[in-house]
C-alpha cells in the first residue's frame, strides 16, 4: 500500500485540493486500525466541513467506509430490491406503513432499521411495542422471510461501516455533523452495505430537520443521487417538508397504530401522501411500472381492497408478533394517564415545531436522551391540531400519553412546551406543502 502522511492530507485538504481514492482510504483504515488519531480526524473533518468534498471525491469517501466494514449480500433474493430511507424526522412513520405496502405489490423489502435517539424516533423501538415482536433476524432468516412473504424489517446484523460510527461520534462533538459531503458518504455508505440495489431517499427539510433550508437539502439530495449512481444503484431523492410532525403520532405504539390506520386507509392525509409518493418511486425504481404515478395508483388499490394492511399482519407474524393488533389495536400498550393540552388562544395555527414535540415526547419515555435509556412503548404525543386548523380557546391540541409513574409536574412542564410549539395568528397561513421537489439520477 502506498504510504501517506495524515498531515499533508488534511493539509491538502484544508487547501482545497480533492483527495484520491487511495488517500481517502488510506485516512479510514488507519482510523478504523486506531494508527490515525482523533486529532487528526477531527481537523480532516473540519477541512472538509469549510472546503466541501468533489461528487467524486464524496464517492470515493463512501467506499473507503464501506470497505472498513462488512457488506450483505441479499443476492438470493428474487426480484430488485428497493430500499427507502429518511434522513430523520419527529412522527415519521412511513416505514411502518411502506414496508408492507410496498412488499403487498410484489417487490421484496428488506429493510434494516435502527433505534430511535434524541428528538426522532426509530423503526425498530415501534415495532416492538407490538407485543412479541423480535427484530433480531439472522442474514438467512431475513432471506426466508423475503422468498415467504416479501417483507421483513429488522435490526442490522453484521458489523456495517465501522468508519461511520467512529467518524460519526467525533463529528458530534467538534461541530462538523451539518457538512452535507459527510452527511451523504455517511448515510449512503450505511445504505449500500446493507445491500440496497435501487434506493428512494427522503430527504427533509425545515425547522424540524437538521437542514432546515430547501437549497442545502436539495445540495444533499443531489449528492447523495449521484453517489448512488457512481456505485452502480439507481437512486431518486425526494425533499419533503419536516415543518411539523408527520401525521397524528408521535411515540411508538401510537404510531404503530397510525400505521394500521394509514394502512385501512384511514391515516392523517400527510402521511398518506408522503407513503404514496415515496411509495409509487419504489415501485417504479423496482421496474414493475413505467412511471411513480402508476406506482401510486397500484398501491392505492393495495390499501382499499386489504392487500396492504394483510402483508403488515404477515410481517408481524412472521417475527413472532401479535398479529391481532392489525385487527384490533387495544392490543397494544396503552398509556395509563392521558392529559389533553387546551389552546390558550383562538386563531388558526401557523407553526407547531416538530423538534420541541419530539423532545416533549422523548421526555415522557417515548425516544431516548441516552443510547442506553429505557423506553416506554405506550408514551407519546397525539396531535389535534395542525398547522392551518382553527382554533378556539379551550379546544384539544394534542393529548399527552404518560405512564402511571410520570409525575404532575413533569405532566405540566410538557404542557406548556408543547403549548409554545404552537404558533397561533388571526390569519390562515394555510397547510404547508409537503414535497418540495424530486432530485433525478441526472441520466434520467
Ligand atoms: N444521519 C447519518 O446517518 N449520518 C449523518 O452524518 C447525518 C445524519
Ligand atoms: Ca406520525
Amino acid at each position: 500500500m502506498i504510504k501517506f502522511r495524515a498531515y499533508d492530507l488534511i493539509l491538502k485538504k484544508r487547501n482545497g485540493s480533492a483527495l484520491s481514492r487511495a488517500e481517502l482510504k488510506y485516512l479510514l483504515d488507519g482510523y478504523v486500525q486506531g494508527v490515525i488519531p482523533d486529532y487528526q480526524m477531527s481537523a480532516l473533518a473540519m477541512a472538509i466541513y469549510f472546503k466541501g468534498m468533489s461528487e467524486e471525491e464524496a464517492l470515493f469517501l463512501t467506499e473507503a467506509m464501506i470497505d472498513s466494514g462488512e457488506t450483505i449480500s441479499l443476492e438470493a433474493i428474487p426480484g430488485t430490491r428497493v430500499d427507502k430511507h429518511s434522513t430523520g424526522g419527529v412522527g415519521d412513520t412511513t416505514t411502518l406503513v411502506l414496508a408492507p405496502l410496498v412488499a403487498a405489490a410484489g417487490i421484496p423489502v428488506i429493510k434494516l432499521s435502527g433505534r430511535g435517539l434524541g428528538h426522532t424516533g426509530g423503526t425498530l423501538d415501534k415495532l416492538e411495542s407490538i407485543p412479541g415482536f423480535k427484530t433480531d433476524l439472522s442474514e438467512s432468516e431475513l432471506v426466508t422471510a423475503a422468498k415467504n412473504i416479501g417483507v421483513a424489517v429488522a435490526g442490522q446484523t453484521k458489523n456495517l461501516v465501522p468508519a461511520d460510527k467512529m467518524f460519526y461520534a467525533l463529528r458530534d462533538v467538534t461541530a462538523t455533523v451539518d457538512s452535507i459531503p459527510l452527511i451523504a458518504a455517511s448515510i449512503m455508505s450505511k445504505k449500500l452495505a446493507a445491500g440496497a440495489e435501487s434506493l428512494v431517499l427522503d430527504v427533509k427539510c425545515g425547522s424540524g430537520a437538521f437542514l432546515k433550508d430547501y437549497k442545502q437539502a436539495c445540495n444533499l439530495a443531489r449528492l447523495m443521487v449521484d453517489i448512488g449512481k457512481g456505485a452502480g444503484r439507481e437512486t431518486v431523492a425526494l425533499i419533503t417538508s419536516m415543518e411539523q410532525p408527520l401525521g397524528k403520532a408521535v411515540g411508538n405504539a401510537l404510531e404503530v397504530e397510525e400505521a394500521i390506520l394509514t394502512l385501512r386507509g384511514e391515516g392523517p392525509s400527510d402521511l398518506e401522501e408522503l407513503c404514496l409518493m415515496l411509495g409509487g418511486l419504489m415501485v417504479f425504481l423496482s421496474g414493475h411500472v413505467s412511471d411513480p404515478d402508476s406506482g401510486k395508483a397500484i398501491l392505492k388499490k393495495l390499501i382499499s381492497d386489504g392487500a396492504a394492511l394483510k402483508k403488515l399482519n404477515e410481517l408481524i407474524v412472521n417475527q413472532h408478533g401479535n398479529g391481532g393488533v392489525t385487527e384490533d389495536v387495544s392490543l397494544l400498550p396503552k398509556a395509563k394517564n392521558r392529559v389533553n393540552v387546551k389552546s390558550p388562544e383562538n386563531g388558526f395555527i401557523t407553526m407547531l415545531k416538530a423538534e420541541d414535540i419530539g423532545l416533549a415526547a422523548m421526555a415522557l419515555g417515548a425516544g431516548r436522551e441516552t443510547k442506553d435509556a429505557l423506553i416506554d412503548p405506550a408514551a407519546g404525543i397525539t396531535m389535534e391540531k395542525k398547522i392551518g386548523d382553527r382554533v378556539e380557546s379551550g379546544d384539544t391540541l394534542a393529548v399527552i400519553h404518560a405512564g402511571s409513574d410520570t409525575s404532575a409536574e413533569l405532566i405540566s412542564s410538557l404542557e406548556g412546551k408543547i403549548i409554545s410549539a404552537y404558533r397561533f395568528q388571526k390569519e390562515n397561513c394555510g397547510k404547508p406543502q409537503l414535497i418540495l421537489g424530486r432530485i433525478d439520477q441526472k441520466d434520467r
